[in-house]
């Protein structure tokens, strides 16, 4: 659906000039048939300085960065060029929502909202702290190394918006737990947002069971923390709001996100691990055509990353969630670092986007595990 662009526009400037819901905006690419932008990109974020809080400016000119420092009283003549500039496309992102606005070839506005808000830092150097301290004694306690701290408290800050839209109690699974530092952290992080939460761990391995559980004694968590050794398929995570994953092994994200599904959860959050289940069906498919893409092992893997992570979105997506798929942490950290984020909106799936899931399992002669489970295939 688009919109004509100026009522659009002006939508992106109130939510710009507001200090206390900005996040960051970005103004990037060019409108096709009009001259490029003065600067590639430009980043607009609110920083607090000694003198109050102020809107930083960082145009890009395919260089560098130049970045200015303005009130927000002078914010809105410098917000009103950037906005009188054709570029192609805005980014607002607020506590409460994320805003993307294209400009169309015909000059209009392609506008979409999602209520996935963002925290706000105003830090001007960005240090973004984190949201469960490293030296948090949970951390001592589980024998995570720094690696590991870095990996959860960044899968944290995927679902903490998603948390804070719980008012009283939120019931969390965390399927496929292994040393459970992610289950601990949701917990814990959970309780410090004033939730009551109850979490399960699962996993089938008992020994992890065992562990993690005397742990949870040993941290006096154990009131609010169960774990079960179990299959996913088979565990008891049927009244849970939040469903997550992190690594299951190949199609044990399947199974997680499957669960999640038949038990109605609010939110499910995946972090997909590897995906051999759908690169061993391209090499045995013999996709006509498919032999530049696929006759080579590694980019046949990374291409089954990609469709098995697009086919589970839209899968969810034909189940009534709304999703979005993010890079929870940068890949040098580790390159599976693909997020999978849904919320539960209950909205119909329609014909054609049954169709787009059809188009890409018959396309590519695969048979997703997910579908499976769902019914689907
Ligand atoms: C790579 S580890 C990740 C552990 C943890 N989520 C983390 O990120 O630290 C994957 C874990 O999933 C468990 N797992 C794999 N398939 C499973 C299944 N079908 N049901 C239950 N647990 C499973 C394994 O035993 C293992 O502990």
């Amino acid at each position: 659906m688009t919109e004509p662009l100026q009522p659009a526009l002006d939508r992106i400037r109130r939510l710009v000039l507001d200090p206390e819901g900005l996040v960051r905006a970005v103004a990037s690419g060019r409108r096709r048939g009009l001259p490029p932008p003065e600067h590639v990109k430009v980043v607009l974020r609110p920083v607090r300085l000694k003198d109050g809080v102020r809107l930083q400016v960082s145009r890009d000119d395919g260089q560098r960065p130049h970045t200015a420092n303005v009130s927000f009283d002078e914010a809105e003549a410098t917000l009103g060029e950037l906005l009188a500039q054709p570029y192609g496309n805005w980014l607002v992102e607020t506590t409460t929502r994320t805003v993307t606005l294209r400009v169309t070839k015909r000059g209009e506005a392609q506008v979409h909202t999602s209520d996935v808000g963002h925290e706000q830092r105003l830090d001007h150097d960005r240090a973004a702290p984190h949201l469960m301290p490293p030296d948090d004694a949970l951390f001592g306690a589980l024998g995570a190394g720094a690696a590991k701290r870095r990996q959860v408290d960044a899968f944290l800050r995927a679902v903490d918006p998603l948390l804070k839209s719980y008012e009283d109690s939120v019931a969390i699974a965390d399927l496929g737990c292994g040393n459970a530092y992610l289950t601990f952290a949701l917990s814990r992080y959970a309780a410090r947002l004033g939730l009551t939460a109850s979490t399960v761990g699962v996993d089938v391995r008992a020994d992890q069971r065992e562990r993690n559980t005397a742990l949870a004694m040993e941290l006096g968590m154990d009131g609010t923390l169960r774990f079960e050794a179990a299959s996913i398929e088979e565990a008891n995570v049927s009244d849970a709001d939040l469903v997550v994953a992190l690594h299951a092994c190949d199609t044990a994200t399947d199974d997680a996100l499957a669960r999640g599904v038949a038990a109605g959860a609010r939110h499910i959050v995946a972090a997909p691990c590897c995906h051999h289940d759908l690169a061993a069906q391209l090499k045995a498919g013999g996709v006509d055509g498919g032999r530049a893409l696929l006759g080579d092992g590694i980019l046949r893997e990374r291409f089954a990353d990609v469709l098995t992570d697009a086919l589970r979105a839209q899968l969810l997506r034909l189940h009534g969630y709304r999703v979005d798929v993010i890079e929870f942490i940068d890949s040098a950290h580790t390159p599976r670092n693909t997020l999978i984020r849904a919320t539960r909106t209950g909205g119909a799936a329609s014909e054609s986007d049954w169709a787009h899931y059809r188009d890409l399992t018959t396309q590519w002669n695969v048979k997703p595990r997910l579908g499976t489970l769902l019914g689907a295939a």
